[in-house]
């Protein structure tokens, strides 16, 4: 038996203000199209906000549901309408935050397990990093040089 160990690394940036200027720009973004987020049931409200190779900016926000499963999570809705509309444009930089009606969220909420799964299936296409940057209402922001460093052990199609 051997161990494997796997590294990851994620740069912290103390507030919005220490981002780079694009980065503040897309994360505006992002948080705008998080307050138009339907979250009726969770409170608890999301955007993300993709940059692409030509310039083109999409956000999604997420979308719940009645019957709760059939809600979908912001990164999904707006990675999958950049897949719609630009197949063939590399996806460069993706900016997300949270924001909950019931607690202040001052730590970076992450993308959850099926979102990273689905941002990695476009990273891997694409054939080039995606740099993910997310944070919660205020505080820290957190940025992953790529999905690798958020997903080790990645399932792809090499894997088929
Ligand atoms: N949510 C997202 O939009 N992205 C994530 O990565 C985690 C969770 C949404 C789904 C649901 O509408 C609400 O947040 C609470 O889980």
């Amino acid at each position: 038996m051997e161990k494997i160990k796997i590294f990851s690394e994620i740069s912290v940036y103390s507030n919005i203000d220490e981002l780079p200027d694009d980065i503040q720009t897309l994360m505006a973004q992002a948080i705008a199209i998080r307050e138009m987020a339907y979250a009726p049931y969770s409170h608890f409200k999301v955007g993300a906000a993709l940059l692409l190779e030509n310039g083109i900016v999409v956000t999604g926000n997420n979308q719940e549901n009645a019957a709760y499963p059939s809600g979908m999570c912001a990164e999904r809705v707006a990675i999958w309408s950049a897949g719609a509309q630009y197949p063939d444009k590399k996806i460069l930089k993706m900016a997300i935050t949270a924001r909950s009606e019931n607690h202040r969220l001052d730590q970076p909420i992450p993308p959850c397990g099926a979102c990273r799964q689905a941002i990695a299936e476009y990273e891997i296409k694409q054939e080039s990093p995606i740099e993910i940057y997310f944070m919660g209402e205020v505080g820290k922001v957190y940025k992953s040089d790529s999905l690798h460093d958020l997903l080790p052990l990645i399932f792809d199609s090499s894997n088929l």
